[in-house]
C-alpha cells in the first residue's frame, strides 16, 4: 500500500515540475505554441584575461591571414541535393577527408557588415570542431577564414585566455556561428554562446601546445600560426540551471530593427524533449546581444516539431531549416502561424548551419561528411 502511493505522488511531483517550466513544451502539439520569450535569458560576461594577454602578441588583421592563406579551396559540385547552388566548393584533400576535423558553422562577412565586406575583402568564416583525440589530448575548435575572391584560406584556433599570461584550447562542438562587426559568435551546445574578436587575432610561434610554455615562456597553438581569443560569453545556466536549452546552431537576421540573432535546437529522436528557436536582439553599436543589467532578453521563442534542424535563418519573418535527411538533407521553410513546407532532398548531404548575405541576396551552408565537404551558395529563396 505504501509503496504504490509513494510513486503515484512521485509521478504527481515531477509531472507538476515539468508543467511549471514554462520553457518546456510538447512539441507534437499541433498549434505549435509560441513559448513566453521573457523566459529565455543569457548572462553576460567578459573574460577578465583577455586585455592584459594581448599585450604578449602581435596582432593580426584579417587582410595579414587572408593575404598570407596556405589552402585554396576548390570548385566541385555537390554529389547530391535537387537545389540548384549557384557556387560549390570543396576543401583541399586534407580537410575534405580528415576524419579529427569535421566543419559545422558558415558565416560571412555578410553578417559581418551590411556593405558586404570586412576590412574591404569578401569573406566566409567556417567552424570545425575536432571529433578525434588522443588519449590525453584536450578537443579544439577552429575556424577557417576564406577569401572569395582567391578563394584561398586559412585556419585560426579558437582559445579561451585562462590567465594575463596564457590560453588554452576551445572544447565545443562549435555547431553554428554568426559574424557580426569584430565579434564572432560560436553556440557552446549547453551553455550559451562564446564570442571571439575578429580585429584581435595574435600570432603565435611554432609548437604542439597550446598556450605558454613554462620552459621557454613561448607561446603555441598546436601549430597554427594565429590564434583567435575569445572576448566574451553569454551564458545560458546562469539563469536558467534546471533548465536545459541545446545551443545548436545561430544566425543573423539583419530584417528585423534591431538586427536580431536566431538559436535552434538539434534533437534526434526523443519524442520528449521540445525544439526551440528562440531569438534575441542584438545592439550593433557594441556588437553584443542587448543588455540590461547584463542579462540578454529574448524577444521570441517558439517550439518546432523539426526533428535534425542543423542549421537555420530568417529573414522577414520566414523561416528557413536545414534537416539532415539521406541520401540528400532537407529544406524546410516557415511562416509562423502557417504550415511549414518541406523541400525534400534540396541541400546536399550533410548539410549544417546556414547564412544569408543580404548585400549579395545569397545564403549558405556547408556539408559536414568526410570526403564529401561542401560549401554551397544559393540565390533566390528568400522573398
Ligand atoms: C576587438 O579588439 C580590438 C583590438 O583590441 C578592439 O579595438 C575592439 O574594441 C574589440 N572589439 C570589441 C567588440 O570589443
Amino acid at each position: 500500500m505504501i509503496v504504490p502511493s509513494f510513486l503515484t505522488l512521485g509521478l504527481l511531483a515531477t509531472a507538476a515540475v515539468a508543467a511549471a517550466d514554462p520553457r518546456t513544451c510538447n512539441r507534437n502539439d499541433a498549434k505549435l505554441p509560441l513559448l513566453d520569450a521573457k523566459n529565455f535569458k543569457l548572462t553576460y560576461s567578459a573574460n577578465t584575461h583577455t586585455t592584459k594577454l594581448s599585450k604578449h602578441f602581435k596582432t593580426v588583421s584579417m587582410t595579414q591571414v587572408l593575404t598570407n592563406a596556405n589552402r585554396q579551396l576548390v570548385k566541385k559540385a555537390p554529389k547530391t541535393g535537387n537545389g540548384k547552388p549557384v557556387e560549390s566548393w570543396g576543401w583541399n584533400d586534407g580537410d575534405d577527408d580528415t576524419k579529427k576535423y569535421y566543419p559545422q558553422g558558415i558565416s560571412s562577412s555578410g553578417d559581418a557588415l551590411g556593405n558586404g565586406k570586412y576590412e574591404g575583402h569578401s569573406v566566409w568564416a567556417v567552424s570545425w570542431y575536432q571529433k578525434e583525440a588522443a588519449a590525453n589530448e584536450k578537443k579544439k575548435a577552429r575556424i577557417s577564414f576564406i577569401d572569395r575572391s582567391t578563394h584561398k584560406y586559412r585556419h585560426v584556433l579558437l582559445v579561451e585566455p585562462s590567465a594575463d599570461d596564457d590560453f588554452k584550447e576551445v572544447s565545443v562542438h562549435a555547431g553554428g556561428i554568426m559574424w557580426y562587426g569584430d565579434a564572432l559568435y560560436v553556440v557552446d551546445t549547453d551553455n550559451g554562446l562564446r564570442v571571439f574578436n575578429v580585429s584581435s587575432m595574435w600570432a603565435v610561434g611554432a609548437g604542439d601546445r597550446v598556450g605558454k610554455d613554462p620552459k621557454t615562456g613561448k607561446y603555441s597553438a598546436n601549430n597554427y600560426a594565429y590564434v583567435l581569443p575569445q572576448m566574451w560569453k553569454f551564458d545560458w545556466k546562469s539563469k536558467q540551471p534546471d533548465s536545459p536549452f541545446r545551443h545548436s546552431w545561430v544566425s543573423l537576421d539583419r530584417s528585423t530593427t534591431p538586427d536580431s540573432l536566431i538559436i535552434g535546437e538539434y534533437q534526434e529522436t526523443d519524442v520528449k524533449t521540445p525544439i526551440r528557436v528562440i531569438r534575441y536582439p542584438l545592439d550593433y553599436t557594441t556588437r553584443k546581444l542587448a543588455t540590461t543589467a547584463n542579462v540578454a532578453t529574448a524577444t521570441w521563442a517558439s517550439c518546432i516539431n523539426i526533428l535534425k534542424m542543423q542549421g537555420g535563418m530568417s529573414w522577414k519573418g520566414k523561416f528557413y531549416f536545414a534537416r539532415s535527411a539521406s541520401p540528400a538533407a532537407d529544406l524546410w521553410s516557415w511562416i509562423p502561424g502557417n504550415a511549414a513546407k518541406l523541400a525534400k532532398g534540396w541541400f546536399p548531404a550533410g548539410a549544417e548551419d546556414l547564412s544569408y548575405h543580404e548585400a549579395r541576396g545569397e545564403w549558405y551552408t556547408l556539408t559536414e561528411y568526410a570526403g564529401d565537404r561542401r560549401i554551397v551558395a544559393y540565390k533566390g529563396m528568400t522573398k
